[in-house]
């Protein structure tokens, strides 16, 4: 048993997206969050850059004594979840390889989409880890550098919001079975890419696929909290404006939540 928090890391509001899944399959579990909103998007960013924010992030969650570290954030797990996984002596997991093996076992055409931020794109690092667990699988991946800054402005169902969306995937349209949400602030225009891509297309949330990592992880260390510790108190900060966080955070986990400023 342990009765610390999990940490969880963004850019900015993208990975209440992993904290909604966490919720609803781990309902004991409590939670940190930091969102970095006022720095995101973080996908157009040199690797250097965001490698040194992520560590801020990182380093912020630590002063929180959380018993593990969740990158909700693609883009940081593509540039620093390895070296600092290695680093730290709590589990730390990332979204990607949760994503990759998600999308191998959904698709019946062996053709699988991936989009995510100009630099999760430009890593490769789906491609490299679906293929090296399944070679023969294709995979076609596309930056959609518009999309972050219209959630982040919780611009989430508006008619620029699906042009933008409709003009960005169609260099994808038909040619995928699969499309791996590679980055956590998809999830939130989930019904206007699924309405664009059709039916037939199965998306993945890499996000939600890490929350069943998360629990195989609690298990294995034996650092499940306490069912019988009810008292939960979830403390979101973010780095920009509480409360535009705040109406973002409780549409999307339906709940009244705690925000606060802070300063890195
Ligand atoms: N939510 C993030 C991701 O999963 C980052 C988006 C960004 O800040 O560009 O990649």
């Amino acid at each position: 048993m342990d009765n610390r928090p999990i940490g969880f890391l963004d850019s900015g509001v993208g990975g209440l997206t992993v904290v909604r899944e966490l919720m609803r399959q781990l309902p004991h579990e409590e939670v940190i969050y930091i969102g970095d909103s006022a720095r995101a998007p973080y996908g157009p960013r040199p690797a250097e850059q965001i490698r040194a924010y992520t560590w801020q992030l990182v380093n912020f969650l630590l002063t929180k004594d959380v018993k593990m570290i969740v990158f909700a954030c693609n883009t940081a797990t593509a540039v620093v979840w390895e070296e600092i996984k290695e680093q730290l002596a709590i589990p730390v997991l990332g979204v990607i390889l949760p994503g990759a093996s998600a999308a191998i076992k959904s698709t019946a055409s062996g053709r699988i989409g991936v989009i995510g931020t100009p630099m999760t794109v430009k890593s490769d690092i789906y491609r490299q880890k679906i293929q090296a667990l399944s070679p023969d699988m294709q995979v076609e991946s596309l930056a959609c550098p518009k999309f972050v800054p219209l959630v982040e402005s919780n611009e989430l169902t508006s008619s620029v919001t699906k042009k933008v969306v409709y003009e960005s995937l169609q260099p994808l349209a038909g040619r995928v079975d699969t499309l791996v949400l590679g980055c956590t602030h998809y999830p939130l225009l989930r019904p206007i890419i699924q309405n664009v891509m059709g039916p037939q297309v199965k998306l993945i949330d890499s996000g939600a696929e890490c929350v069943r990592d998360i629990s195989v992880l609690l298990n294995y260390f034996e650092i499940n909290r306490s069912r019988d510790k009810q008292e939960l108190n979830h403390r979101f900060y973010t780095t920009a404006s509480a409360k535009s966080f705040a109406e973002i955070a409780e549409s999307w986990l339906g709940k009244e939540i705690t925000v606060e400023h802070v300063r890195l």
